[in-house]
């Protein structure tokens, strides 16, 4: 079985860590689209543009199985990468509520993640069907921050003290409970622990190993017969995606080629 990962840069790669984990025995075809990143500033009529030329581009490179790791393609362009391509697909936003189910106490969570994202609230009508509240805030400084490898910069933990404890204020302000915080965008996993530092009470949570866990369970059997193929396609740079790529998926990455997707 051949697995085919997207996202519209390297942070899907904290995703295509956890497949490997949970699904060791397929093979996979990765694309990050670096070239039209960032996704979580634009339309959704872009962001869905982007997204189907991309799907469309692993079901060509024989994928047989779609994990849209990206959480903004999956808010905004699931239903148009579903008409699109005739393999199964999975996005992140289903499986990150799962795990808010999965952890809640309280039923009320909080949600961080880009501005389209936030705009689009898919986290909150999946928590609604799930039961839960959800109060979503949009985090846009934290992509070009992680981007740029300031994971530890106290500009960085700044940002993030302000974006939490504003969170923080209008759940309280909205008589929220909550007691889980979730992870809504790829980039965000390479901050956790100083997340988890500055709130932590909440529960911090990641839809990766939540998609992993849901594509194993998926596939089952028909998962293995691979011969452990990893190829990796990025759409601009490809030796800033090996090194910057090299970080979200936690190994080094030896082979990056370059596609063109067109505009
Ligand atoms: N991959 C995007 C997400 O998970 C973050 C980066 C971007 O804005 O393109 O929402």
């Amino acid at each position: 079985m051949k697995i085919g990962v997207f996202d519209s840069g390297v942070g899907g790669l904290t995703v295509m860590a956890a497949l490997l984990r949970h699904v060791p025995a397929a093979d996979y075809v990765y694309l990050g689209d670096t070239a039209r990143l960032p996704y979580g500033s634009k339309s959704q009529a872009t962001i869905a543009r982007y997204a189907v030329s991309s799907a469309r581009f692993l079901a060509e490179e024989g994928a047989e199985f779609l994990v849209i790791a990206c959480n903004t393609a999956s808010a905004l362009a699931l239903d148009a990468i579903k008409d699109a391509v005739r393999v199964p697909v999975l996005g992140v936003i289903e499986t990150g509520a799962n795990a808010a189910l999965a952890h809640s106490q309280t039923q009320d969570a909080l949600v961080i993640a880009t501005d389209a994202t936030v705009q689009s609230h898919a986290y909150e009508r999946a928590c609604a069907e799930r039961g839960l509240r959800a109060l979503e805030k949009a985090c846009p400084l934290l992509v070009p921050l992680v981007e740029e490898g300031w994971i530890e910069h106290p500009v960085t933990l700044e940002v993030l003290r302000i974006y939490l404890s504003e969170l923080m204020d209008e759940a309280v302000a909205k008589n929220l409970n909550a007691d889980t915080l979730v992870l809504g965008c790829t980039h965000y996993p390479l901050l956790r622990s100083q997340i988890q530092r500055a709130i932590p009470d909440l529960r911090v949570i990641d839809s990766a190993e939540a998609t992993a866990m849901q594509v194993a369970a998926a596939l089952g059997d028909r998962a293995g017969g691979g011969a452990g193929l990893r190829r990796f396609y990025a759409t601009d740079s490809v030796d800033k995606f090996r090194r910057l790529g090299s970080r979200f998926l936690g190994e080094e990455i030896a082979g990056v080629e370059l596609v063109d997707l067109g505009g």
